[in-house]
Formats: C-alpha cells, structure tokens, sequence
C-alpha cells in the first residue's frame, strides 16, 4: 500500500472507539401496513427496508445520543472529563436552544468540553467528523466525542406513505485521538449544493415559517422529500465523492476492506457499490434492520462493522453520505 501522508499540516487522527444505540422498539413493515396503505412487497423491493427502530415518546435525541455516547466512552477506556470537544450532528434536536450537545454533556459529566450541534442534515456525522478531526489534527483539543442521534419519527408525517416507512431512530458516537504510529483519518471530501435544497427539507418551526396553526395545518412541519430527485442524484454524487476521497488518499477501491454508504435506499447501495466496483461482502448494510437515520446512519453502521468484526486493525474504510442541502461527503480511515 502507498504510504500517505498525513492530511494537511498537524497531527494524524484516528476514530479510537465507537458506540451506538437502537431504541428497543421495533417497527416493522406489517405494522405499518396497519397506518398507510403501503405493503411489505412494496416496501422490501423499493427500499430493502424491513423494519426500523422508533424511540418511546418520553425519548429525545438526546437520551439516544447519550447512550451511544457512554457506549463509545466505556469502549475507549475514557472518563467522561478528558473530553474536550463534543459535536452532535442532527436535524432532530431536542430543541432550538440550547444545543443537544450541551444537554449531553451534562447528563454524561463532560464538564471540560465545549460543545455545539451541527446540521448537515444525513451528511451530519461525516461533516461533525471532519471538524473534530481539523482541532485534534491541529493540537486545539486531544479528545472529541462525535455524536450523531436523530428521532426522525418526531419529523416524519406518518400519513405519508412516501416517506413514512423510509425512516427510524437510532445514535452512534465515536472518540476521536491522536494515536502514534496510526495514520488514522487518510482523507475527507465534503460538499453541498443549495440550488437543490427545496427537494429534501422540513419547512416549518424555523424563522422563514414560524409556528402557527396555519403552519400546522398545512404540514410544514413534517419532512417532505422528492424522492425520485433525490435518487439520482444521491447515486451519482457519492460515487464520484467517494472516488474523489480515494484519490486524495492515494488509495483505489481495490484497498478498500469496508464501505459504509449511507444507508437511504438498497438501490442507491448496489447501485453506488457497483458504480465504484466495491464486491457486495465489502460493504455494510444494515437498512434492513434501522431504516434510514439520517445523520446516525453512518455513525450506527460504524459501530456495528467494527463490534461485528467487519473491521479489522489497519483496515481501510471508507464512508460516504448523501442528503439533504443537498450536502455530501467522503471519508477513507485506515483503521
Ligand atoms: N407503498 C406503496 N406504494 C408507494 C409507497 C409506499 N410506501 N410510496 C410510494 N408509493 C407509490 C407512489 O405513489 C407511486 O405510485 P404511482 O406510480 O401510482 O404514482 C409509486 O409507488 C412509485 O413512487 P416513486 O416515488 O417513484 O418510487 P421510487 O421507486 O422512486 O421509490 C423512494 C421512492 C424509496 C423514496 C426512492 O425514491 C428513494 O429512496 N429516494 C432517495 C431517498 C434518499 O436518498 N434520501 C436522502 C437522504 S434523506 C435525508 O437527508 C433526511
């Protein structure tokens, strides 16, 4: 393998740990064949999409976040006070303000991390990634926790059957150091293209539309997606982000022992995993089981690679994601 350098001036970062979290309740498709008129042909063949976690009620992104976030400390040795940083990617906080993030920290003890959300809609964990690892690369912090959670059934309008069984809930959270003599994180490509912003978005709560029963009347605040759109495009972008982070890496799909694409639709996978020429036993699926997450995806699938033994020591990984913005992004790990 060609030796890389580390990426831009600093030090080498790498993913030291990882954690995740599931609701225990389970949503399958013969339930929600019961709520919409939808059928479990329909949905397997359209989307690979089996069943989805959802959060109970008295659950927010928060108690999701936390859990995969305790999981992740728990497996990199680490007290909650060493954490210097906490970034949390979602489109489902808990609320406006304050942050996710700080609710986090509170309820984990983090107390010498600053901390903030970050919004780049399913693209979120790549992008909350990539800003940890510019500060740890740079010697501002030692230790970021990454954390993305989404209780995207808070957004969802479950009288669309377009988008309704398209969805679930889940958290994933990684531990971000500088190790010696790991090269850790090789490359990261990132983009976005508002130009095509009206075709994924949730229009209601914020300043444009504040609430108002007439906003509620009009469903404003429930995700609304052109779905059709958003395939083509989500399929040509990641193939060519993933190309491009490859490249800047120095390294071809040939290197490559795991790919976690976003887990949006199993068409866009095989679509995508043919594209680049990524053999079905190299990349991870798990959307049979979790639905689309959103910012989580990325950060579940992580998780469950790595504890399931998909990924091993000095593997290479590569991750890319699709969505809203419409933003994108690559990311290539030795691991
Ligand atoms: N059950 C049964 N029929 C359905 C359902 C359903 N749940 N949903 C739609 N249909 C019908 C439609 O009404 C339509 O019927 P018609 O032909 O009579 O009009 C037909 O099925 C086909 O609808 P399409 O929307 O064209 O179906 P498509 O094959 O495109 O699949 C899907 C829809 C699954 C949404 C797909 O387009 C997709 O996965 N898009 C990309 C999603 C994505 O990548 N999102 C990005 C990330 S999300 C984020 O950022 C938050």
């Amino acid at each position: 393998m060609p030796s890389v350098p580390a990426p831009g001036p600093g030090r080498s970062v790498s993913v030291i740990a990882t954690g995740s979290y599931l609701p225990d309740r389970v949503l399958s498709n013969a339930d929600l064949e019961k709520m919409v008129e939808t059928s479990d042909e329909w949905i397997v063949s359209r989307t690979g999409i089996r069943e989805r976690r959802i959060a109970l009620p008295g659950q927010a992104t928060s108690d999701l976040g936390l859990e995969a976030s305790r999981r992740a400390l728990a497996q990199a040795g680490i007290a909650a006070e060493e954490v210097e940083m906490i970034i949390v990617a979602t489109i489902t906080p808990d609320m406006f303000f304050p942050s996710t993030a700080c609710l986090i920290q509170h309820a984990l003890g983090a107390k010498n991390a600053f901390c903030f959300d970050m919004e780049a809609a399913c693209s979120g964990y790549l992008y909350a990634i990539e800003i940890a690892h510019r500060f740890v690369a740079s010697g501002t912090v030692n230790t970021a926790l990454v954390v993305a959670a989404e209780k995207m059934s808070s957004i969802v309008d479950w009288k669309d059957r377009s988008t309704c069984v398209l969805f679930g809930d889940g958290a994933g959270a990684a531990v971000l150091r500088s190790r010696p003599g790991e090269r850790g994180i090789l490359s990261s490509v990132l983009g976005a293209d508002g130009s095509l912003s009206h075709l994924l978005s949730l229009p209601g709560g914020g300043s444009r539309h504040p609430p108002t029963l007439q906003t509620i009347s009009d469903g404003l605040h429930t995700l609304k997606m052109a779905g059709r759109e958003v395939f083509k495009h989500a399929v040509n972008t990641m193939s060519s982000a993933a190309t491009e982070a490859l490249r800047r890496a120095g390294l071809t799909v040939a290197d490559v022992a795991c790919m976690i694409p976003h887990q949006a639709n199993q068409r866009i996978i095989s679509a995508i995993a043919g594209k680049l020429g990524v053999p079905d036993a190299n990349c991870f699926v798990n959307i049979d089981k979790c639905g689309n997450m959103s910012a989580a995806s990325l950060a579940v699938g992580l998780d469950q690679a790595v504890r399931t033994g998909r990924i091993r020591k000095k593997d290479i990984v590569l991750m890319v994601v699709f969505g809203g913005g419409f933003t994108w992004g690559a990311t290539v790990i030795e691991w």
